[in-house]
């Protein structure tokens, strides 16, 4: 490979794929059924190497699937290249498909609703508790796009461990609707049923008025007073957390690989 050159997988990739930056977001992707169209290392060696310590599960898929490529033609196609020197381009998890899972009926573990969020900081976040929770997806209202780059930045690759997928507040997945707002009864004194979704407000101005007509319940989070509100994936963390420690929890993160 000379330097510079960039390899003609990485330029075939259609524009909507996922950038996956960094060691840490492909791996997760590679465990949770993402196929890169391109994976770039810039040091073959040394990821491998990084794998053996930190994904010994990969070490073999990595090293098949990696292009090496010099510093430079990485940080030629990236904004600001990983220090890892790995990045890949890869499909997003069917639509149809998430829809379909994010629509089933039973459903073992909450769905969370993000109601028109605005910091794609927070949207990885939510993404990556409601990974490691277990719980069935994330919806988005609203036009931010929760694939977006930095979402999937902040989500470190578990785009493909949960349904992540923008809907309209006309067609919410179904399921009782709990709404989570300060103005709310006591979270704790509630138990969060398996097929539940949770729905948090926008981080500046919480939840709409026809958010709240919709909801089934209100619920709060505890408060000392004079704290007026928790930052957005802190809430759903708290909430998640409520879900999973009760005794009538089918899934949460102690039953998922
Ligand atoms: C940053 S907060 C929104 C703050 C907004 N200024 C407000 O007045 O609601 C984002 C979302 O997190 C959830 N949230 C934050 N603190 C909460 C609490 N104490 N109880 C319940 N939900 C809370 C709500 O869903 C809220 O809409």
């Amino acid at each position: 490979m000379t330097a510079g050159r960039v390899p003609p997988a990485w330029t075939a990739a259609p524009a909507d794929s996922v950038l996956l930056d960094g060691f840490h977001a492909v791996k997760h992707a590679l465990r949770f059924g993402a196929t890169p169209q391109a994976l770039l290392v810039t040091d073959r060696a040394a990821t491998r190497a990084l794998a053996a310590e930190l994904a010994p599960d990969l070490v073999d898929l990595l090293d098949a699937l990696a292009e090496e490529v010099p510093a430079e033609t990485l940080r030629g196609l990236l904004p600001r290249a990983h220090p890892t020197g790995v990045a890949a381009l890869a499909h997003r998890r069917p639509r149809a498909a998430n829809l379909a899972t994010l629509r089933a009926l039973p459903r073992p573990a909450p769905v969370v609703l993000l109601e028109d969020p605005r910091n794609l900081g927070n949207v990885g976040a939510v993404v990556r508790l409601a990974a490691g929770m277990g719980a069935t997806g994330v919806v988005t209202t609203g036009t931010a796009d929760p694939w977006h780059p930095n979402a999937v930045r902040g989500g470190a690759g578990l785009h493909y461990a949960t349904a992540v997928e923008r809907v309209t507040l006309d067609e919410p997945p179904p399921g009782p609707l709990y709404v989570l707002d300060p103005e709310g009864e006591d979270l704790r004194d509630v138990r969060l049923p398996d097929d539940a979704v949770l729905a948090f407000g926008t981080e500046r101005h919480g939840v709409s008025a026809g958010l709240r007509a919709r909801a089934d319940r209100l619920l709060a989070l505890p408060m000392r007073p004079q704290v007026s509100s928790y930052n957005l994936a802190t809430s759903v963390a708290m909430t998640l957390y409520h879900w999973s420690a009760a005794p009538s929890a089918s899934a949460g993160p102690g039953s998922v690989g």
